[in-house]
């Protein structure tokens, strides 16, 4: 998702700034740019694509001595990734960079537009820079010009902005995005989304609080709290090492990755889980022209999101699914209908199986869909149409937050295809997409289910194997959790439908065989609770995962009381991914680079 960085002070902007955007590539974007004032003047440079275009722009660029400058890497939200688009955006004199959305811009652009303002994109953002701009023909200041501006913009923002008018000052506003200011012994100032972009280069930082606003120069940084009162910055060592710093404090990628699905679910949400429908501005309605039925199909955890989709979409979107496992579909000769929309599921993109299904697919002439976390990957490149699922860059092999941003954003395709068949009712609709909404607060990692986590694994290092079993969306969330486990702590484990037990599997029960239950409030409770009893009853050992507490199980994981079992479904995700990775660091196993996996499987 997008990244903000901006410098003042004498050392080569340029790099400073392009080694800042380079470090936030990991979080994925589809264009950037920069803004450099030297010497009284502007030098401005955009590329759509990745950094290396807007690289290449810059070659002849060598500004010498004092500059201030900005620059971004964004995410197309409002409008298409072009290099219209683009950040910096530019008003007559000045520049502005942001993260987030400015939701009352519709507005503030046509006001501005009654008066003369013309816009050059389709962005919210622009708005920024003219509002300024509009505001400083009257105000006494450039920084009483940029308080009446950020006082006027609602929604969520990290924003800097630059004016010829004051060729030494960055104008900086936070508000429900991140954003901090860093500086070094020389006295040279930095800006951020995240520290990763200065480390090496700032030797302490201050994370700006929600509401704070400010300017910072040669003279100073000045911060104004939400109501306007001065404010002293705060500062903090930042870590040396980049290594140690992306992993931000934790023990393992994994881990780090688990405790940020909550701001990755935000980015995936962003400008797609509106209040009264979704939005995919990177797809076509006529995709879904013609079509009778969905085909999924992907690999491992990518199947397993897609096995969530065959329950949405049917509950949902009333219409007909089927999920292949790609390396069966390569050679079972599939009967490939033109009425079928062929959807692959992938972190990479790149995975051998599932893109050599996709090129089937199309040889059949079937309309396809990539739903992936990797921009211009094979798979992206080849299919008809491409939704992306904002993640960020994945380095734990055991997937975590590419499977919740998958499960996201094919919930939110199936409510979009819902509304085009008209099968969902407006308020289940506005009340589905409340709920996705707080799917981001749900994913938090409460530090009291960590810990209990942490302590009950202990009881969970040896037996004969693990049973994980669930129904409807928490049978393959059973799966998911068993596939975790397997992969990190080398024990066996299987994920079972919990009315299928009886069938056979039930035969293993005795009290080394440990079963992870998935007990949900809202579906389908009393039908699982029976089939937990069952094993219960065979001297299992069995460990419930949900909101009520259940007498017949030796071990429970508590989750929030939630309405929704989505809701219920992305927290009991989290407690599946932390009980495998609790587990497999008492075992002293590499969790980040189990034995045997590859994060990206490009052989067949
Ligand atoms: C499990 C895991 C794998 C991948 C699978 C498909 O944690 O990461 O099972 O899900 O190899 O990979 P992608 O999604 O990249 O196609």
């Amino acid at each position: 998702m997008c990244g903000i960085v901006g410098y003042i002070g004498e050392k080569d902007i340029k790099q400073i700034l392009l080694g800042g955007l380079k470090e936030l590539e990991y979080r994925g974007y589809d264009s950037a740019g920069i803004a450099v004032l030297n010497n009284g003047e502007f030098s401005i440079f955009k590329a759509v694509g990745k950094l290396i275009n807007l690289e290449e722009k810059t070659k002849d660029f060598h500004p010498q001595g004092f500059s201030i400058g900005i620059g971004h890497t964004r995410w197309a939200t409002h409008g298409k990734p072009t290099e219209l688009n683009a950040h910096p955006h530019v008003g007559k004199k000045s520049y502005v960079v942001h993260n987030g959305i400015i939701e009352n811009y519709a507005e503030l652009k046509k006001e501005l537009e009654t008066k003369g303002v013309e816009f050059l994109s389709q962005t919210d953002t622009e708005v920024i820079v003219h509002l300024f701009e509009d505001l400083q023909k009257e105000a006494k200041t450039n920084f009483e010009a940029f308080e009446k501006t950020v006082q006027t913009l609602h929604g969520a923002y990290a924003t800097l902005l630059v004016t010829k008018e004051e060729p030494d000052t960055v104008f900086f506003a936070k508000e429900g995005s991140p954003l901090l200011i860093a500086k070094n012994e020389n006295g040279e100032i930095y800006f951020a989304s995240s520290d990763t972009a200065v480390i090496g280069e700032a030797s302490q930082a201050h994370y700006f609080e929600d509401g704070d606003y400010g300017y910072a120069s040669k003279d100073g940084v000045f911060i104004f709290d939400k109501d306007g009162k001065p404010k002293q910055p705060k500062w903090q060592k930042l870590e040396q090492n980049k290594l140690s710093a992306q992993k931000e404090g934790y023990r393992f990628f994994m881990e780090k990755e688990i405790y940020e699905q909550s701001d990755v679910l935000s980015d995936t949400l962003l400008g797609r889980a509106t209040e009264n429908e979704v939005v995919f501005e990177e797809i076509d309605k006529e995709l879904f022209d013609g079509i009778n039925e969905i085909k999924f199909c992907a690999c491992g955890t990518s199947y397993h999101a897609a096995l969530c989709a065959s329950y949405l979409f049917e509950r949902y979107a009333k219409i007909r699914v089927s999920v292949e496992i790609a390396s069966e579909l390569r050679y079972k000769e599939p009967l490939l209908m033109p009425d079928t929309l062929f959807v692959v599921i992938s972190q990479s993109g790149e995975t051998a199986d599932t893109l050599e299904t996709l090129k089937m697919a199309k040889n059949a002439g079937l309309k396809t869909l990539a739903i992936c976390n990797v921009d211009n990957s094979s798979m992206v490149r080849l299919a008809d149409a491409t939704i992306l699922t904002r993640a960020g860059i994945e380095k734990g092999v055991a997937s975590t937050k590419a499977f919740a941003t998958q499960v996201a954003v094919l919930w939110m395709l199936s409510l979009y295809v819902a509304k085009l068949r008209n099968t969902i009712e407006k308020d289940a609709l506005q009340n589905q997409l409340r709920t996705l909404r707080t799917i981001p607060q749900v994913v938090k990692v409460d530090d009291g289910m960590h810990e209990r986590i942490k302590r009950l694994s202990k009881r969970y290092l040896h037996g004969h194997g693990f049973f994980f079993i669930g129904r409807d969306v928490f049978f393959p969330l059973a799966l998911e959790g068993a596939l975790k486990l397997k992969e990190i702590s080398y024990l066996h484990a299987e994920g079972y439908p919990a009315g299928e037990m009886k069938h056979g599997p039930i035969a293993l029960a005795d009290p080394e065989l440990f079963t992870i239950a998935l007990l949900p409030k809202n579906l389908l409770f009393e039908k699982t609770r029976s089939n937990i009893e069952e094993l219960s009853a065979r001297d299992s050992t069995i460990c419930v995962v949900g909101s009520e507490e259940f007498e017949k199980g030796d071990d429970f994981i508590k989750t929030k009381p939630h309405r929704h079992y989505m809701q219920e479904f992305f927290e009991m995700m989290v407690a599946l991914q932390l009980l495998s990775l609790e587990i497999s660091v008492r075992l002293g196993n590499d969790v980040d680079m189990p034995r045997n996996l590859a994060k990206s499987v490009t052989v067949e």
